[in-house]
């Protein structure tokens, strides 16, 4: 089944890129722009594990070991934040689906709930460009993850579980390919043009 862009309705973006592409960064700014709500589900799922909530503590292993976590747990999540009586109209969700079960459960909702997605936004960056910057970010930042083995195994991760994504949406006409490097501006820039072409734009 095909899903087409629509205008009338406020943009329902999906990210899908690799760990260190700029999901978070172009996320936020594309829902500023749109005015729609930002949903990282690395970002909720760390909330969690801060606050010791059982999600996190179920979560926290496979996180800090660059695993995914189990579907049933991140689309629990997912649901909560876009699903309710209206469901959310529009939306960025960033880091999510990361599997094919995944992603055919929020094109399920999707369907149900009248609100297929207008475009998946894929961010390509070199590998040896992702371990840098997140190795950067971890001596910033110290997120946990943010280690070189860690690095390579959420890496290796995405290769093997959500890369083939790619394929899924690119067969649904909804997948953008976007250039990821460069400066975040030039990037964010990129995607917007990308959208407006798609008949997506603010
Ligand atoms: P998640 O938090 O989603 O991490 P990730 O996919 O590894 O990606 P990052 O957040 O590290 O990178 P990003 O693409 O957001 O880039 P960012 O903008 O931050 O997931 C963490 C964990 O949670 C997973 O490993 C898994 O365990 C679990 N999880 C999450 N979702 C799940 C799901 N759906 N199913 C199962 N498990 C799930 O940029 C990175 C750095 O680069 C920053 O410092 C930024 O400032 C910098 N930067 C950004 N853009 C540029 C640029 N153009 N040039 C230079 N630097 C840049
Ligand atoms: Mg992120």
């Amino acid at each position: 089944m095909t899903q087409m862009a629509s205008t009338s309705a406020l943009p329902r973006l999906l990210l899908l890129a690799p760990p260190g592409a700029g999901k978070g960064t172009q996320g936020r700014r594309l829902a500023e722009l749109f005015g729609v709500t930002h949903i990282a589900t690395g970002d909720l799922l760390r909330e969690h594990v801060a606050t010791a909530t059982p999600v996190g503590r179920e979560a926290k292993s496979y996180m800090d070991a660059g695993e995914l976590v189990p579907d049933p747990l991140v689309l629990t999540l997912v649901l909560d934040r876009i699903g309710g009586e209206p469901p959310l109209d529009g939306f960025v969700l960033d880091g999510f689906p990361r599997t094919v079960a995944q992603a055919e459960a929020a094109m399920r909702w999707a369907v149900d709930s009248d609100r297929t997605f207008h475009a998946v936004v894929s961010l390509e960056v070199p590998t040896p460009e992702l371990i840098r910057r997140l190795l950067e970010r971890g001596r910033a930042s110290g997120r946990a993850d943010d280690n070189e083995v860690t690095i390579a195994e959420r890496l290796r991760v995405y290769e093997v579980k959500t890369a083939p994504l790619l394929a899924f949406y690119a067969r649904r006409g909804l997948l953008l390919e976007i250039d990821g490097s460069g400066d975040p501006d030039l990037v964010f820039s990129r995607i917007s043009e990308a959208l407006t072409r798609l008949g997506v734009s603010s």
